[in-house]
């Protein structure tokens, strides 16, 4: 894809299970490829990056075996790589590039490390300065100081601390850590200068723990590894939710009301990016954390406030806080980020011409930025990306702004987040929810408004009719509620237009029958059938928007909604209404029996346990008794507009 429109935006409000954290996938995968022992790890990040590192390790002899999604058994070597040569290509992935390195200096073969253009620009001299203090032979094959390079054959002499510089990348100190062990000697590192990003290191260090290997540490000047050590393996490791990927949708709630929860990351979490949490509470943003999980609300009253902040610690969040800047009060200055200018592209530069795209006004430091928030934004502004995926992610926060924004290849995402656009849109598309009892003429007016906003349509119905349809077809009975609550988390369905399949076969009629009716009435009761229905139904939240149909929209799949209608009729018009379809459908009918029945189930869905019929109290109440279908989509447009939940409103 070229590009990607995000329309304007007004709201972000909603659930986010993060995906797993670059820093961590990356440093697990190395350290139980060099661990003795069998290493399951759960979780992983399935991104480019992830995938770089392991086909190099697969590369480099270690044996990988998928188990399920996102799990792997890497089977550890016990020091260091058996496979004595091989020629590497790492992409852009510096979380690969900088350990392999090192690991590779101390593996005693002779091996060849490159990457993409990019990846060449970025320097690597300071680790290579390192490890030859050690006697590691190390080449540039290119430019002095940068990739690509050639490792050949050397035996490490650990006689004297290696000194090294942390002031350009802490990647340098965290691969000179993570390979020292393979020596078996006393290890000593001293900084020969101020050390950055140092919470990128403590997940280092608490990594290299988890591994049986434990680093002494004075300061952040000096850091040693006592002889005789050895990576085990921890059995099993859980990679947590990435922190970084975090401050995008953390930043959205800030900007966009909230209340945003992000589910992978809290208070508990290894990684220093979760400060990012106490620079949206400096702009005012309320901020709630448990063990596993943030969440963050817009300030009770006013803006957000502008800032001045040292974001030293928190390089890579503070790319998304640039861009919350645009929502500040007032001036905002990010300081002490010179590493900007050394990541996937120079992006103090990047950011500082993207933000002004969209009407800031920017002004760029040696190692700082500071950014003036738009008086007027400027609307379908072209955002350039440079390959980082960080870039697309952080401006894509811009059409909270309520401007259209245009972000070019947006497939750099893949980086790090292969689904990020997915989810940015299910937190930030508008959400009409249209609840009701039975017959009241929702199905009808949901479509026809979802029809008319050209927004994605939510039968959710349909969605308990077809899981009715899949039990009976596999031979499970309705009741039976773990075998059909597995039936509903596997549902093979599709949607085109008046075609619904299942398995590929169209089932359209067949659902509508007064048996499956019955049947989705029954699984609907099973809680785990419900369970098993909520995140299929939070996926069809996409811009520009969804209308989304049924008796829970509202209550409990899209709790954040600002618009949601409760659309009922009188029993007796209901019923009318169902007499006149049955005439219609050439179904003989009795009225009165209509009537009875539709009183009883009234009476049941409202009185049930399981998500029970009623109205939330943030509901606007519909009565479409005296109205036509047309009056009633009318009706409910005019309530979006009010609720804010039209595409273009303001
Ligand atoms: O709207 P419908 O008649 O297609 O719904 C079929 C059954 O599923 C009905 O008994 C209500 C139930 N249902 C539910 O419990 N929750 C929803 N969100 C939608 C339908």
């Amino acid at each position: 894809m070229e590009f990607l429109d995000i329309p304007p935006l007004h709201r972000a409000a909603g659930v986010i299970r993060l995906p797993g954290s670059k820093s961590i996938s990356n440093r697990t995968l190395l350290l139980a490829a060099l661990a003795d022992g069998v290493t399951e790890v759960r979780d992983l990040l399935d991104s480019d990056d992830t995938r770089v590192m392991l086909a190099a390790l697969r590369t480099l002899g270690v044996d990988i075996e998928p188990i399920g999604s996102d799990a792997y058994r890497v089977t550890g070597q016990g020091g260091g790589f058996r496979v004595k040569e091989a020629d590497l290509f790492l992409g852009n992935a510096g979380t690969a590039f900088r350990p392999l390195t090192a690991a590779l200096a101390l593996s005693g073969g002779d091996y060849r490390l490159s990457g993409v253009a990019r990846m060449h620009e970025r320097p690597i001299g300071d680790l290579v300065d390192g490890l030859r203090q050690m006697g590691c032979v190390v080449n540039y094959l290119g430019k002095e100081g940068y990739p690509p390079l050639v490792v050949r054959p050397a035996v490490a002499s650990l006689t004297a601390p290696i000194r090294v510089r942390g002031d350009v990348s802490s990647q340098f100190l965290t691969a000179l850590l993570m390979a020292l062990p393979l020596t078996g000697q006393t290890a000593v590192i001293e900084m020969s200068t101020e050390l950055i990003s140092r919470p990128y290191i403590e997940i280092t260090l608490k990594l290299m723990a988890r591994f049986g290997v434990i680093v002494g540490r004075e300061g952040w000047e000096r850091f040693t590894i006592a002889a005789g050590q050895r990576y085990r393996s921890p059995g099993a490791i859980h990679v947590e939710g990435d922190a970084s990927s975090a401050s995008y949708f953390l930043a959205a709630g800030a900007i966009g009301g909230g209340p945003l929860r992000v589910e992978g990351v809290g208070r508990d979490s290894i990684q220093g990016d979760i400060a990012f949490a106490d620079a949206l509470a400096a702009m005012g943003a309320r901020i709630e954390m448990g063990p596993n999980w943030i969440e963050t609300r817009a300030p009770v009253r006013g803006g957000l406030r502008a800032f001045d902040l040292d974001l030293n610690h928190i390089p890579d969040a503070a790319m998304t806080l640039a861009t919350a800047a645009l929502f500040a009060d007032g001036p905002c200055t990010l300081r002490n980020i010179a590493s900007w200018r050394v990541k996937e592209t120079d992006r103090i530069a990047a950011m500082a011409a993207e933000l002004s795209r969209i009407g800031a006004l920017v002004e760029a430091g040696p190692d700082s930025i500071r950014v003036t928030p738009p008086t007027a934004w400027v609307p379908d502004a072209a955002i350039v990306t440079y390959d980082d995926h960080r870039i697309a992610m952080c401006l894509s926060l811009a059409a909270l702004g309520g401007v259209p924004v245009r972000i070019l290849d947006p497939g750099c995402v893949a980086k790090t987040f292969p689904g990020y656009f997915d989810a940015y849109a299910r937190v930030t598309a508008p959400v009409i929810c249209i609840d009701g009892p039975s017959a009241s003429g929702k199905g009808t007016v949901a479509a026809r408004v979802a029809a008319a906003l050209g927004y994605h349509y939510l039968d959710s119905g349909t969605l308990y009719r077809l899981t009715a349809l899949a039990a009976r077809q596999a031979g499970v009975a309705w009741e039976n509620e773990s075998a059909v609550a597995a039936i509903a988390a596997r549902l093979n369905a599709g949607f085109d237009g008046d075609r619904i399949t299942l398995n590929g076969v169209d089932v359209a009629g067949t659902l509508r029958s007064e048996e499956m009716g019955a049947g989705a009435s029954q699984v609907a009761a099973l809680p785990g059938v419900r369970a098993a229905l909520l995140a299929r139904q939070r996926a069809y939240r996409a811009w520009p928007g969804l209308v989304a149909d049924g008796r829970d929209m509202g209550s409990v799949v899209f709790p954040e909604s600002e618009c949601k209608i409760f659309l009922t009729a009188s029993a007796e018009a209901r019923a009318g209404r169902r007499y006149k379809q049955l005439i219609e459908k050439g179904v003989t009918a009795n009225m009165a029996a209509l009537l009875k029945d539709l009183q009883e189930r009234d009476a049941r869905d409202s009185a049930r346990s399981v998500a029970p019929l009623q109205r939330c109290a943030d509901a606007a109440l519909l009565d479409t008794t005296e109205l036509s279908i047309e009056q009633a989509v009318v009706a409910v447009l005019g309530l979006a507009l009010a609720r804010n939940a039209l595409p273009r409103a303001s």
